[in-house]
């Protein structure tokens, strides 16, 4: 019997040892997790799956493959103004990296901002990438970009509250390989929508640059 007690004690005393090891993350995790459905469910809906038109998803694999912890942040931070999109500077700096910590507990791909980020800038000529802009994206994205406002189903990427935190190369990995789940086709190969080149993608990419000028 004694031994037997002393057995189930040891293996308690295990068990809180090893909880202890994982609880800095998962309090953080935990902690990111209240935030959000106090702050952003609303909009972003129950584990950030989006809805059409109204608020992108925040846990679409591709997104959170492509974003850096940074841009995330900056975005939560500042908000996008003259979209939905309400800025949370209130929040703190801890409360939103706890937040992203629980964003990122959904990653399916490893993250590649780094890479992403470090693409040379897009080199091209603005007034064919209005031309393809138009014809191609301004359907979901809008006339000039200005997203949901304009009835469509994508986010405002002609505003500077996308183009001053997004890099080039998360623009264009976003357009070629676009975003599962949602309406955001990837542009790039057979399969796509509409498959771009290279040079095209960077034309549009200049065209965007210009809106927020
Ligand atoms: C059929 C609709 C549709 C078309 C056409 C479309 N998009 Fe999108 N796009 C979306 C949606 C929807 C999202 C956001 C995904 C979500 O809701 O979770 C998105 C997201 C994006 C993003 C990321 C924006 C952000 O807020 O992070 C970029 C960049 C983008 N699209 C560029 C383009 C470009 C350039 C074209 C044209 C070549 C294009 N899209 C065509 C629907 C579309
Ligand atoms: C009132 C509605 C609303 C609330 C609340 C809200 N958002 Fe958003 N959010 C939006 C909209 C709308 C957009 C897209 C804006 C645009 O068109 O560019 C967006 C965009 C974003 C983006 C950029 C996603 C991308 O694809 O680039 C992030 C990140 C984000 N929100 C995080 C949050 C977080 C975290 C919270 C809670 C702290 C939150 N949002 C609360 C409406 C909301």
């Amino acid at each position: 019997m004694m031994y037997r007690k002393i057995a189930i004690t040891g293996l308690l005393a295990l068990m809180a040892y090893s909880n202890c090891a994982i609880s800095g993350e998962s309090r953080t995790v935990k902690a990111g997790k209240k935030l959000y459905n106090q702050n952003c469910t609303f909009c972003h809906q129950a584990d950030a799956i989006g809805k059409v038109g109204f608020a992108p998803s925040l846990t679409n694999e591709e997104f959170l493959g492509t974003a850096s912890d940074k841009f995330i942040m900056g975005t939560i931070r500042d908000g996008r103004p003259g979209t939905g999109m309400p800025p949370f500077a209130h929040l703190g700096r801890k409360q939103v990296k706890s937040i992203i910590a629980y964003l990122r507990t959904f990653s399916k791909l490893p993250n590649r901002s780094a890479a992403i980020n470090a693409q040379p800038r897009a080199y091209g000529n603005a007034r064919l990438g209005k031309l393809w802009f138009d014809d191609i994206c301004s359907t979901c994205h809008g006339v000039n970009g200005d997203g949901y406002a304009a009835g469509g189903t994508g986010t405002a990427i002609g505003k500077a509250g996308f183009l001053n935190k997004a890099s080039d190369g998360f623009i264009r990995e976003t357009i070629k390989k676009g975003r599962s789940n949602t309406r955001m086709l990837g542009f790039s190969g057979p399969t796509a929508l509409a498959n771009l080149t290279d040079r095209e993608i960077d034309d549009i990419i200049v065209y965007l640059r210009q809106l927020a000028k």
